[in-house]
């Protein structure tokens, strides 16, 4: 084997010069984090989740423990170097090193973010789906420090026209014989909204910690979206450019990708819309899947997202041991923010005819689980109960 023929097409293109990098290089490899803290699920680009049991240890994911989605390596960007542009539909367009985007009022908030696929795996027992075979980890809870979008938004002065906000990242994402950037895009509503350190109403916000500390460079340092109540996707890290528009953006991680399609043909992503909010979800994080346990007395444990809708809380978990014909009440456990997930418990009583433990959730907003969910192409969305298989003695 060559030399050449260990390069990836973006390594290539990068040697060849053929790519604009603009502020950065990517460092491809760079900052793989733990595995013994994280299951990989691929590591070119990292992609990785938590043990369910470790997630469900506290209401805040510590950032170990927190799911990583990219679609390429991380970009290694110079701090010093960096600037954010915003451009499109305002008056006075912008460009902002660190420093100065940090002369804007700091707000802090606490925001669950979770992947579209995360749960992806259950579809694949009805049809294949392709894409990172997510269990249900591509979920955590954080708290986040950084500045409100709405306010460097007011102050680039938005036309009445506009909206759409764009966000695009500075990585690079090999799509057939292009590189392109990862993309996001809410509606200007979304956008506007006032982001308050009390923990009702946070808006988007551009954030620069995680847990008390600068981002690392899989959470998309230096600078990254958080959007409460959205799909993860629309959260874009190592944030470069924020454009103002009258519509989404066309980048493919808006117009084609992160859309519910039953087929993949040109036709299906056009018809689709792109998905924003993430609807209630729930998962069991102990006992272990397949676990043994003898019939009698059982603690269960898990998570429940509220649907990303604001002021959405969770009504009730129930968790049933008899394939769902009775139901127990889980009692909730953590905190009860706006847009955040809470942690549950529930004892039940498993009996020798026992094979599968199960959970579905409602909130108050009218968010519920359903039993199934119709299988889609790209394995977005999976919130039907959730069935874990366990063995008795
Ligand atoms: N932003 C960029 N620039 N590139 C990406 O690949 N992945 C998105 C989003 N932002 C992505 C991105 C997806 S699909 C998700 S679910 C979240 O980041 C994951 O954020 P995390 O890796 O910090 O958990």
């Amino acid at each position: 084997m060559n030399s050449i023929s260990h390069l990836s097409r973006r390594e290539m293109l990068l040697t060849s010069g053929l790519i604009v990098t603009g502020l950065s290089q990517p460092s491809l490899g760079q900052n793989p984090g733990s595995e013994k803290d994280l299951v990989f699920r691929t590591t070119d680009p990292n992609n990785a989740e938590p043990a369910l049991q470790r997630l469900v240890e506290s209401w805040i994911t510590p950032t170990k423990y927190f799911y990583v989605r990219s679609h390429a390596p991380n970009p290694l960007i110079n701090a010093s170097d960096f600037r954010l542009s915003i451009e499109g539909m305002i008056r006075r367009p912008l460009t902002l090193s660190l420093a100065q985007l940090k002369r804007f009022a700091e707000h802090s908030i606490t925001a669950t973010l979770t992947c579209a696929g995360n749960r992806r795996n259950e579809f694949n027992r009805e049809g294949n789906v392709g894409g990172v075979q997510w269990e249900a980890g591509a979920i955590g809870n954080a708290k986040w420090a950084g500045i409100a979008l709405a306010d460097v938004l007011k102050h680039a002065e938005v036309l009445e026209s506009a909206k759409h906000v764009w966000f695009e990242g500075l990585d690079q994402i090999e799509k057939g014989d292009a590189i392109i950037p990862f993309g996001g895009s809410v509606p200007i509503e979304k956008a506007m909204l006032p982001v308050s350190n009390t923990q009702t109403h946070p808006g988007v916000l551009l954030a620069y910690t995680m847990n008390g500390k600068p981002l690392t460079a899989d959470h998309g340092y230096p600078l990254r979206t958080v959007v409460p109540g959205y799909i993860g996707a629309r959260s874009v890290k190592w944030l470069g450019k924020i454009v103002v528009s009258d519509r989404p953006s066309p980048n493919h991680y808006v117009a084609t990708a992160y859309k519910i399609v039953k087929k993949t043909q040109a036709i299906d992503w056009s018809e689709a819309g792109p998905i924003y909010r993430y609807p209630i979800n729930a998962a069991i994080a102990s006992p272990n899947p397949n676990a043994v346990v003898a019939p009698g007395a059982l603690t269960l444990t898990g998570y429940v997202l509220p649907s990303g809708i604001l002021g959405s809380r969770v009504k009730r978990v129930l968790v049933s041991t008899d394939s769902g014909k009775s139901w127990t009440s889980a009692e909730l456990t953590g905190q009860d923010n706006d847009y955040c997930w809470q942690l549950w418990k529930a004892n039940v009583q498993v009996t020798g005819d026992t094979t599968e433990l199960i959970v579905r959730a409602t909130d108050n907003r009218g968010g519920f689980m359903p039993a199934r969910v119709p299988w889609n192409a790209k394995g977005y969305l999976q919130n039907s109960w959730y069935r874990l298989p366990i063995k008795t003695r």
